[in-house]
Protein backbone atom coordinates (compact mmCIF):
# COMPACT_ATOMS: atom_id res chain seq x y z
CA UNK A 1 0.00 0.00 0.00
CA UNK A 2 1.43 3.67 -0.70
CA UNK A 3 1.76 6.37 1.94
CA UNK A 4 -1.37 8.26 2.66
CA UNK A 5 0.49 11.33 1.23
CA UNK A 6 1.18 9.68 -2.00
CA UNK A 7 -2.59 8.69 -2.01
CA UNK A 8 -3.72 12.68 -1.36
CA UNK A 9 -1.21 13.92 -3.95
CA UNK A 10 -2.24 11.15 -6.65
CA UNK A 11 -6.27 11.50 -6.01
CA UNK A 12 -5.55 15.28 -6.48
CA UNK A 13 -4.12 14.43 -9.76
CA UNK A 14 -7.45 12.20 -10.51
CA UNK A 15 -9.25 15.51 -10.18
CA UNK A 16 -7.26 17.15 -12.46
CA UNK A 17 -7.36 14.74 -14.94
CA UNK A 18 -11.26 14.71 -14.61
CA UNK A 19 -10.95 18.78 -14.83
CA UNK A 20 -9.00 18.24 -18.01
CA UNK A 21 -12.09 16.35 -19.39
CA UNK A 22 -14.33 18.95 -18.37
CA UNK A 23 -12.14 21.50 -20.03
CA UNK A 24 -12.17 19.68 -23.15
CA UNK A 25 -15.65 19.07 -23.46
CA UNK A 26 -15.97 22.83 -22.60
CA UNK A 27 -14.20 23.94 -26.02
CA UNK A 28 -15.40 20.85 -27.54
CA UNK A 29 -19.06 22.51 -26.77
CA UNK A 30 -17.59 25.96 -27.53
CA UNK A 31 -16.21 24.49 -31.07
CA UNK A 32 -19.23 23.39 -32.29
CA UNK A 33 -21.57 26.26 -31.50
CA UNK A 34 -19.12 27.99 -33.44
CA UNK A 35 -19.83 25.42 -36.70
CA UNK A 36 -16.52 24.09 -36.05
CA UNK A 37 -17.10 20.35 -36.04
CA UNK A 38 -13.93 18.79 -36.77
CA UNK A 39 -12.17 20.84 -33.96
CA UNK A 40 -15.38 20.14 -31.58
CA UNK A 41 -15.00 16.67 -32.46
CA UNK A 42 -10.96 16.47 -32.04
CA UNK A 43 -11.60 18.53 -28.10
CA UNK A 44 -14.08 15.51 -27.41
CA UNK A 45 -12.18 13.11 -28.01
CA UNK A 46 -9.49 14.69 -26.14
CA UNK A 47 -12.44 14.86 -23.43
CA UNK A 48 -12.60 11.25 -23.74
CA UNK A 49 -8.91 10.38 -23.33
CA UNK A 50 -8.89 12.65 -20.04
CA UNK A 51 -11.27 10.54 -18.37
CA UNK A 52 -9.25 7.45 -19.19
CA UNK A 53 -6.28 8.78 -17.71
CA UNK A 54 -8.48 9.79 -14.83
CA UNK A 55 -9.78 6.06 -14.50
CA UNK A 56 -6.12 4.65 -15.09
CA UNK A 57 -5.59 6.47 -11.52
CA UNK A 58 -8.64 5.65 -10.07
CA UNK A 59 -7.78 1.96 -10.57
CA UNK A 60 -4.32 2.62 -9.45
CA UNK A 61 -5.77 3.77 -6.40
CA UNK A 62 -8.02 1.04 -6.00
CA UNK A 63 -5.45 -1.81 -6.41
CA UNK A 64 -3.39 0.38 -3.86
CA UNK A 65 -6.23 -0.05 -1.27
CA UNK A 66 -6.86 3.59 -1.15
CA UNK A 67 -9.82 4.58 0.36
CA UNK A 68 -10.67 7.56 -2.44
CA UNK A 69 -12.30 11.15 -1.29
CA UNK A 70 -13.53 12.43 -4.57
CA UNK A 71 -13.24 16.10 -4.46
CA UNK A 72 -15.31 19.09 -6.29
CA UNK A 73 -14.25 19.19 -9.60
CA UNK A 74 -14.01 23.38 -10.59
CA UNK A 75 -15.81 24.55 -13.73
CA UNK A 76 -13.91 25.56 -16.74
CA UNK A 77 -13.39 28.91 -17.97
CA UNK A 78 -16.80 30.50 -19.25
CA UNK A 79 -15.39 33.73 -21.46
CA UNK A 80 -15.84 33.31 -24.88
CA UNK A 81 -12.41 32.29 -26.83
CA UNK A 82 -11.27 32.00 -30.41
CA UNK A 83 -9.89 29.01 -31.67
CA UNK A 84 -6.25 30.47 -31.41
CA UNK A 85 -6.91 31.03 -27.94
CA UNK A 86 -8.28 27.47 -27.32
CA UNK A 87 -5.17 26.00 -28.57
CA UNK A 88 -3.21 28.29 -26.39
CA UNK A 89 -4.97 27.34 -22.93
CA UNK A 90 -4.60 23.80 -24.19
CA UNK A 91 -1.23 24.02 -24.37
CA UNK A 92 -0.99 26.04 -21.04
CA UNK A 93 -2.83 23.31 -19.68
CA UNK A 94 -1.63 20.44 -20.59
CA UNK A 95 2.05 22.04 -19.55
CA UNK A 96 0.28 22.50 -15.90
CA UNK A 97 -0.58 18.69 -16.19
CA UNK A 98 3.41 17.50 -16.93
CA UNK A 99 4.45 19.74 -14.13
CA UNK A 100 2.10 17.86 -11.94
CA UNK A 101 2.84 14.83 -12.95
CA UNK A 102 7.07 15.64 -12.69
CA UNK A 103 6.09 16.73 -9.05
CA UNK A 104 4.22 13.80 -8.54
CA UNK A 105 7.53 11.42 -9.42
CA UNK A 106 9.62 13.34 -7.41
CA UNK A 107 7.96 12.70 -4.60
CA UNK A 108 7.62 9.18 -5.33
CA UNK A 109 11.32 9.18 -5.70
CA UNK A 110 11.69 10.77 -2.25
CA UNK A 111 9.52 8.67 -0.75
CA UNK A 112 11.35 5.46 -2.24
CA UNK A 113 7.91 4.39 -4.26
CA UNK A 114 8.91 2.58 -6.65
CA UNK A 115 5.53 1.30 -7.30
CA UNK A 116 4.12 4.52 -8.31
CA UNK A 117 7.64 5.64 -9.65
CA UNK A 118 6.75 3.01 -12.51
CA UNK A 119 3.13 4.03 -12.74
CA UNK A 120 3.82 7.15 -13.49
CA UNK A 121 6.04 6.73 -15.76
CA UNK A 122 3.41 6.31 -18.94
CA UNK A 123 2.30 9.81 -17.83
CA UNK A 124 5.18 11.17 -18.72
CA UNK A 125 5.54 9.49 -22.25
CA UNK A 126 1.98 10.84 -22.69
CA UNK A 127 2.62 14.29 -21.83
CA UNK A 128 5.54 14.54 -23.78
CA UNK A 129 2.89 13.72 -26.66
CA UNK A 130 0.27 16.14 -25.95
CA UNK A 131 2.40 18.55 -25.79
CA UNK A 132 4.17 18.33 -29.46
CA UNK A 133 0.85 17.53 -30.65
CA UNK A 134 -0.81 20.74 -29.56
CA UNK A 135 2.19 22.78 -30.51
CA UNK A 136 2.33 21.45 -34.14
CA UNK A 137 -1.43 22.37 -34.66
CA UNK A 138 -0.76 25.62 -32.71
CA UNK A 139 2.88 26.42 -34.72
CA UNK A 140 0.32 26.07 -37.98
CA UNK A 141 -2.75 28.13 -36.73
CA UNK A 142 -0.25 30.74 -35.60
CA UNK A 143 0.64 30.88 -39.12
CA UNK A 144 -2.99 31.87 -40.47
CA UNK A 145 -4.09 33.79 -37.33
CA UNK A 146 -7.71 33.31 -37.26
CA UNK A 147 -8.15 33.90 -40.98
CA UNK A 148 -11.10 31.28 -42.33
CA UNK A 149 -8.78 29.53 -44.25
CA UNK A 150 -6.55 28.69 -41.53
CA UNK A 151 -9.79 27.71 -39.36
CA UNK A 152 -11.24 25.67 -42.25
CA UNK A 153 -7.80 23.80 -42.72
CA UNK A 154 -7.34 23.22 -38.95
CA UNK A 155 -10.96 22.19 -38.65
CA UNK A 156 -10.15 19.45 -41.68
CA UNK A 157 -7.39 17.98 -39.85
CA UNK A 158 -8.41 17.74 -36.68
CA UNK A 159 -11.65 16.34 -37.96
CA UNK A 160 -9.77 13.66 -39.62
CA UNK A 161 -7.42 13.32 -36.45
CA UNK A 162 -10.79 12.51 -33.99
CA UNK A 163 -12.54 10.28 -36.37
CA UNK A 164 -8.72 8.13 -36.04
CA UNK A 165 -9.06 8.41 -33.12
CA UNK A 166 -12.16 7.15 -32.67
CA UNK A 167 -12.06 4.38 -34.83
CA UNK A 168 -9.23 2.98 -32.67
CA UNK A 169 -11.19 3.20 -29.72
CA UNK A 170 -9.58 5.81 -27.79
CA UNK A 171 -11.80 8.49 -28.05
CA UNK A 172 -14.87 7.09 -26.29
CA UNK A 173 -18.63 6.16 -27.92
CA UNK A 174 -20.02 9.52 -28.98
CA UNK A 175 -18.22 10.92 -31.52
CA UNK A 176 -19.53 11.44 -34.60
FE1 LIG B 1 -4.18 13.68 -18.84
FE2 LIG B 1 -3.76 15.72 -21.04
O1 LIG B 1 -3.29 15.13 -19.38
Amino acid sequence: MISKDMATRMSNQLNMELYSAYFYLALSSRAETGSLKGISDWFMAKHFEEQAHAMKIYHYLKDQDVDIQLQAITAPPAEEMSVLQMLEATLEHEREVTKAINDLVDHALTEKDHATNIFLQWFVTEQIEEEATVGEILGRLRLFGDKPEGLLMIDNELGVMAATLAQAGAAGPSIG
